[in-house]
């Protein structure tokens, strides 16, 4: 009998040799003369165990990891025989760390093959598409309303009333925009669906399509992922051949296309405006606002505009009901969130929950601390313009406004986590240099602040006038936070605020740490 084996084509699977794994499995079938089926899929987010190799047994998925070449001649003979060896970690669905997630977005990423529509339906998908379909316009905007959707690009801003206001406007053409730009730091979560589970990218973009009345859209993706480009390109071909996407979708009378484009790479063309000038083939620059992309978009157009993950969570929404989205999360953060855990951390990877969680469990329980076994210092939390968050501060639920109410933001979810070595006035640094070189230039407290912004805590560094050069960052981000044309300027402050305020030792002031209960 074929033997069925499982091995992540994600490109961090790759990093760590996946495809070198595939050739000595099916070498090791050869010299056995054993029959194989190797199936790539997309990762499981359990980035520590790439690659991991599954093989299908009668009590299910059986994975082994993190697999070398050199184990396949003994990992072969084990997963032959379902034997032990010392890599296997048992049934994949009973993995703990897989166990206790909610995956709703990320259901099938990892599972299925991202090539084959045929899987993707297997395994529920185009249910949402099929519903969607059976529902008018205004029908669906009352479920992605009622689902509590909000951005997952950053902003939190609520799905349902951005599509409300593309659908209402009156135009000849609208648009849907995919932001794949992903330029946070410790975030892969856009690129692991993408090249995991890319049909319900595709499935989610439709489905805005036919609610708003636009029969385009573009998927913008970072050329730093070309294994993304790919999987999209990909998908996006099988989907046209099959009828779900190009005229007549899904036999209804809807048109909707899609194509790619790859941006040329800068922080500042995730922020939407700008992305939106790449796509229209200029400089990366931010537009102000208004008019809004919704109003006044793409090529002037009304315009849906939203991350991937935004687009990825609508299939689930429509298949199952807004309610049952709903009912996971808390407060007005609701449904689940795919949390990507970076940095020195020990069990590194996507890990898909619903809102609420607290930072200390993901950090210590999930996370398992740091890599290199040090204490856990500071984590900075959602993107390079997100807070440094002291242990003080681990009680904070992962909640847009508890975040929030500690001057921090969850941003796109990626978590990246420092030890006791860390020089919290160097991260402070790092993050007005960030936005110094990352800066569009269009508005001066940004342009010109970040640069400034450098001198002064290098001169906090040397030691200069500590305390008044600190009251002068302070000024200098209070004039960012509240003068930039948008949030690269506007939130550089969060990360080098947080950074003064919980670790004043680090820039020699004398400041009280913030406890938890303020
Ligand atoms: C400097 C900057 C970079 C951004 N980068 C991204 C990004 O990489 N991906 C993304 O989805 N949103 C990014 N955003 C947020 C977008 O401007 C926008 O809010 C988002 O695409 C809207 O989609 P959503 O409502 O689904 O979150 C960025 C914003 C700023 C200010
Ligand atoms: S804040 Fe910075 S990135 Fe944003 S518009 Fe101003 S100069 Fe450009």
């Amino acid at each position: 009998m074929k033997m069925r084996i499982f091995v992540p084509c994600d490109a961090a699977a790759i990093a760590v040799g996946a495809d070198d794994v595939v050739t000595a499995l099916e070498q090791a079938a050869e010299k056995r003369g054993q029959p194989v089926q190797i199936i790539r899929t997309g990762s499981r987010g359990l980035c520590w165990l790439e690659p991991m190799v599954e093989v299908a047994t009668l009590q299910g998925r059986v994975a082994y990891g993190p697999v070398s070449v050199a184990d396949v001649p003994s990992l072969f003979d084990a997963m032959a025989s379902n034997g032990p060896h010392p890599l296997r970690l048992g049934v994949a669905d009973e993995i703990p760390w897989l166990k206790r997630q909610t995956r709703l977005t990320f259901a099938r990423c990892g599972v299925i093959d991202p090539r084959s529509v045929e899987d993707y339906r297997t395994h529920g998908g185009t249910k949402g598409f099929e519903r969607a379909l059976s529902l008018t316009p205004t029908e669906i905007l009352t479920e992605v309303t009622a689902s509590g959707l909000r951005g997952r690009g950053g902003a939190g801003f609520p799905t349902g009333i951005k599509w409300k206001t593309v659908a209402d406007a009156k135009a000849d053409r609208k648009y849907i925009v995919c932001n794949a730009d992903e330029g946070d730091s410790g975030t892969f979560a856009d690129r692991m669906i993408m090249e995991g589970d890319p049909f319900v990218v595709i499935e989610g973009m439709t489905i805005a399509g036919i609610t708003v009345g636009a029969t385009k859209g573009y998927i913008y993706i970072r050329s730093e992922y070309p294994h993304a480009v790919i999987a999209m390109n990909a998908a996006i071909a099988a989907a046209k051949r099959v009828g779900l996407l190009g005229s007549r979708i899904g036999g209804s009378s809807h048109t909707f296309d899609l194509e790619v484009r790859v941006g040329a790479g800068a922080y500042v063309c995730g922020e939407e405006t700008s992305l939106l000038e790449s796509l229209e083939g200029r400089r990366g620059i931010v537009r102000a606002k208004p008019p809004l992309p919704a109003h006044k978009g793409l090529f002037g157009k009304p315009t849906v505009i939203n991350n991937v993950l935004s687009f990825a969570a609508i299939p689930f929404i429509l298949a199952e009901g807004a309610k049952t989205y709903a009912d996971f999360g808390m407060g007005r953060s609701r449904g689940t969130m795919p949390i990507q855990l970076a940095g020195n951390i020990r069990y590194g990877g996507l890990f898909e929950t619903a809102f609420g969680i607290t930072l200390g469990e993901l950090v210590d329980d999930v996370g398992g601390g740091t890599f290199t076994g040090r204490p856990v210092r500071a984590v900075q939390v959602g993107g390079p313009l997100g807070a440094y968050f002291p242990r003080a501060l681990f009680d904070t639920p992962f909640d847009y406004e508890a975040f929030a109410a500690r001057d921090g933001l969850i941003g796109h979810g990626g978590i990246v986590v420092f030890d006791d070595s860390v020089d919290m006035a160097k991260q402070a640094r790092f993050a007005m240099e960030f936005c110094a070189i990352e800066s569009c230039g269009k508005c001066t407290p940004c342009r010109i602040g970040s640069t400034r912004g450098v001198e002064t805590i290098d001169k906090i560094r040397r030691g200069e006038r500590v305390s008044d050069n600190v009251a002068l960052v302070e000024d200098l981000c209070n004039t960012m936070k509240l003068g930039s044309l948008c949030a690269l300027g506007g939130f550089t402050p969060y990360p080098v605020m947080s950074a003064l305020n919980h670790f004043p030792e680090d820039f020699g002031a004398e400041r009280k740490p913030l406890q938890a209960a303020e």
